[in-house]
């Protein structure tokens, strides 16, 4: 061999290896783009109408400026059309509407899951359809699949014969992929959002007929309530033993009844934004204190010992009704839950940023697992009341909404067998 020839060879190498180059680069931009168009258009048509752009941009491929995508209804087994860009005849847009599966050339890559490249529409017996003006052309058609499941199919549109680009197969079967992928996530955040609209509506409704019902019952149960009470104190004649025992049955059902319905009301007003707080800056140590004597009675009961930690606090903002209600609800558990002969401390401290009020006992504890459910509505869990106390699952559910009303944040320190501590913060300092 020649000098020349040597030289002439290696600069056809270099060339060929050149050309390699480009065509990876090109590659490599035009997956980038597809990537970025699919991330970055919104709403679905604009998502696919984009990628069909990009794609018929893609020097290699040689496609024209005319391309679409069917998508999949794999239950009717049919390829709807659903975005396309370039000119296509009225002719073809109306009867390729839908196609069957099977049919045609898509039809068939919905059906093989693979890739079609066909030379000509007129040779090419498996392209069936036929139209009016058609003229002689090829085309790429391709399988778009997300994780093996048949999402659509796209098609784009070549000369006849056309010098076929050696890597298409592999680089718009990962198109194929990447915008099948975009096809599902899109669906997927559809249906959250609607699946949202409906719980969200499904809730109303719920608080709706919670507000209804236990307003309705509120009547006819005081009712009942106070005409036992009247019976069994012997107000209106003497009533004997027996039916003194069942009347105060009656009684203290329907004084249970009472609390739950309180209760549903108060979460179907706080849920329904119904609640109205009316906060003022004021001490809450004076409202701790009140609290904690008005519990005395009931701690005393059971020989518990009730204890005050209260750290000097500025005033602070809050609607008197609701956080009277959560300290309450906070000492009444402990005393509830907690043995005969114990101790439960209640301390409010000042954090800078927040002010803290907790009540820790000496109770059963709370394991990890039920710490979870605690503050969700109707969970009675595996701590039971010692001293024949009711309970009805509500009382934290309410405290937790009432608390994040206040912008403040309820929690427990707790472990089986080691007591609870309760607490809530309130923020010093409104934003
Ligand atoms: N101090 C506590 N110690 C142990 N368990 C508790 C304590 N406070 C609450 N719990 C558990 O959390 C559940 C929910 O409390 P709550 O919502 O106030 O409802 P209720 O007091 O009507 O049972 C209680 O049934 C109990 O099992
Ligand atoms: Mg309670």
């Amino acid at each position: 061999m020649d000098t020349n020839s040597i030289v002439s060879k290696s600069l056809d190498k270099i060339d060929s290896a050149e050309q390699e180059i480009r065509q990876r680069t090109e590659e490599y931009r035009v997956l980038h783009e597809v990537a970025r168009v699919l991330h970055n258009s919104q709403g679905l048509k604009k998502k696919l109408e984009n990628t069909l752009k990009v794609l018929t941009q893609f020097k290699e491929l040689e496609v024209e400026y005319k391309a679409g995508i069917f998508l999949a209804d794999e239950e009717k087994r049919v390829l709807k059309l659903f975005s396309t860009i370039g000119n296509f005849t009225e002719e073809f847009l109306e009867k390729e509407q839908e196609i069957p599966y099977g049919n045609c050339l898509c039809g068939r890559a919905a059906i093989s899951g693979e890739m079609i490249i066909s030379e000509s529409c007129f040779s090419d017996k498996r392209h069936e359809n036929i139209f009016k003006d058609m003229t002689d052309h090829g085309h790429y058609i391709v399988p778009l699949k997300s994780q093996e499941k048949m999402i659509g199919v796209l098609f784009l549109y070549t000369d006849a014969n056309p010098p076929w680009y050696v890597r298409s197969q592999e680089i718009l079967l990962s198109i194929g992929g990447l915008i099948g992928d975009a096809i599902v996530s899109h669906r997927r955040g559809e249906q959250i959002l609607e699946n949202n609209k409906q719980l969200k509506e499904l809730n109303e409704l719920k608080n709706k007929f919670l507000g209804i019902a236990s307003h309705d019952l509120r009547n006819p149960l005081y009712l009942i309530r106070s005409f036992s009470e009247i019976l069994k104190d012997e107000s209106v004649g003497a009533v004997n033993p027996k039916q003194k025992d069942l009347l105060l049955k009656i009684f203290n059902a329907s004084n249970f009844m009472r609390a739950l319905l309180e209760n549903l009301l108060d979460i179907s007003k706080i849920e329904s934004g119904k609640i109205e707080l009316s906060k003022k800056v004021q001490d809450l140590n004076s409202i701790v204190r009140q609290q904690v004597e008005l519990s005395q009675l009931m701690a005393d009961k059971k020989k518990i010992n009730l204890q005050l930690d209260l750290e000097d606090l500025p005033p602070i903002s809050f609607d008197q009704d609701a956080i009277t209600q959560v300290i309450g609800n906070f000492i009444g558990n402990a005393i509830k839950f907690s043995p005969f002969n114990t101790k439960i401390i209640v301390t409010t401290e000042n954090q800078i940023e927040n002010i803290r009020f907790s009540v820790g006992d000496e109770g059963p504890g709370i394991s990890e697992e039920d710490q979870k459910l605690l503050f969700k509505e109707f969970q009675t869990l595996s701590a039971k009341p010692t001293g024949g106390e009711k309970s009805t699952g509500l009382g934290l559910a309410i405290t937790q909404k009432l608390i994040h009303l206040h912008s403040g944040q309820v929690g427990v320190e707790s472990q089986l067998g080691k007591g609870s501590t309760f607490f809530f913060t309130l923020p010093l300092h409104w934003k």
